[in-house]
């Protein structure tokens, strides 16, 4: 599926109207992309993780579509409420939860949460009695960027046993979800979780306890610099039919967060200064590591940059504007002779860069606009 991509003229008109750093994403974009997962994977109830991208924009258009919102802490929760939507439309999918985070969600009409230790049950039984819970299994996968089963997910044996005191706490088993991890480039791991859970359902079933849902987690890829294209097709294609063929009666959610954004959002800074070390150029970026590139410590991720200016291609460092030196966006990548004033574009950072930016050393996180509020119809013929 084709990223979003700023032209140079519209990339143009805007930075005369915003300073640099900032972000344009596409809501018509995030739109084309939550309505290809609901014809892809019909079956599949939508739980968009706020955590890859929260800005206010994104989540109304994906609330009007009808989406329903992972959340993973209060504060979360609050801005979820703050646009209009109502907790019954969330699940607090973060396994481990302070006391009164939960009370909080409770109070706020949540009553779907994951666990994956014993020692959350007291805590959900006291603070949100009688709720749906889903236990959170460990599964494994090589073929994700982000392991998130290292921290999470509970040994498939004890996945019952922790249903079933839940269930003695007065909490409502309802469920097991997984997550493959994040950026996953193939969908071989989620064959193998739902083999898996389909055994645990059986199971389940057989000591007496119905469950209701299967939460299949998110990790469904973009595309990223040095990575083939990710083989979206191939991947919900075969999801989909492990989901027909071991779970038709069952009804499944998944927590994308990555895939609804990444390919929606451009990233525009300027070079603010040359340099030329050791033979090498070297161009400081006014947004870096702590800043919209956070995703290179953060998140494993390495970012695609891109110019406008012609010209030998020569092997160059970027950095960024603070008086650190770990603030390294890019080593050796091939780019033209570049000047103060230049613009540089990095397409594909709709997920995880805004969420996690610093404003370390002052320089504030880049702002988000938003590209058919800002080149309405009219406009775009005028730069294109
Ligand atoms: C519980 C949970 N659900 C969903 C997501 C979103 O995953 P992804 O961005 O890989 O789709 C995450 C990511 O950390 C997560 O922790």
């Amino acid at each position: 599926m084709k990223s979003f991509r700023l032209t140079e003229e519209e990339m143009d008109y805007l930075a005369e109207r915003y300073p640099t750093p900032f972000m344009v994403v596409s809501l018509e974009k995030v739109e084309e992309n939550y309505h290809y997962l609901r014809r892809r994977l019909p079956q599949v109830k939508v739980f968009y993780a706020i955590k890859a991208n929260s800005e206010p924009a994104v989540l109304q258009r994906l609330a009007a579509l009808g989406s329903n919102f992972d959340v993973a802490s209060e504060g979360e929760i609050r801005l979820m409420q703050s646009l209009g939507v109502d907790g019954s439309r969330m699940i607090y999918a973060n396994p481990v939860k302070p006391a009164a985070s939960i009370r909080m969600a409770a109070g706020a009409g949540v009553d779907k949460f994951t666990f994956d230790d014993e020692s959350e049950i007291p805590k959900l039984a006291a603070n949100a009695p009688g709720a749906q819970v889903l236990v959170r299994v460990q599964v494994e996968n090589d073929a994700a960027v982000v392991n998130l089963n290292e921290k999470f997910g509970v040994v498939p044996e004890l996945a019952l046993p922790l249903l079933h005191k839940a269930c003695r706490a007065g909490l409502m088993p309802a469920g097991i979800c997984f997550h493959v991890g994040s950026q996953s480039l193939t969908a071989e791991a989620y064959g193998r979780a739902l083999q898996l859970c389909r055994r645990l359902f059986d199971q389940a079933r057989a000591e007496g306890m119905a469950l209701k849902y299967l939460d299949i987690g998110g990790g469904l890829p973009v595309p990223e610099r040095g990575q083939a294209e990710p083989d979206l097709d191939g991947m919900t294609a075969s999801i989909r039919q492990s989901l027909e063929e071991l779970f038709p009666e069952v009804e499944i959610w998944s927590e994308p967060g990555r895939y609804m954004c990444g390919t929606a959002v451009n990233l525009v800074s300027t070079v603010i200064g040359t340099k030329l070390r050791g033979g090498q150029p070297w161009y400081v970026l006014d947004d870096g590591l702590y800043g919209s590139y956070n995703g290179i410590v953060f998140d494993h991720w390495s970012y695609k940059l891109e110019f406008f200016r012609r010209g030998e291609l020569i092997p160059s460092v970027f950095v960024g504007p603070s008086c650190d030196s770990i603030d390294v966006v890019a080593r050796d990548f091939p780019a033209p002779r570049l000047q103060v004033g230049d613009k540089v574009l990095s397409p594909e950072v709709g997920s995880y860069c805004s969420s996690a930016a610093t404003s370390f050393n002052g320089f504030q996180p880049a702002k988000t606009v938003v590209y058919e509020e800002q080149l309405a119809a009219g406009a775009r013929e005028a730069v294109s």
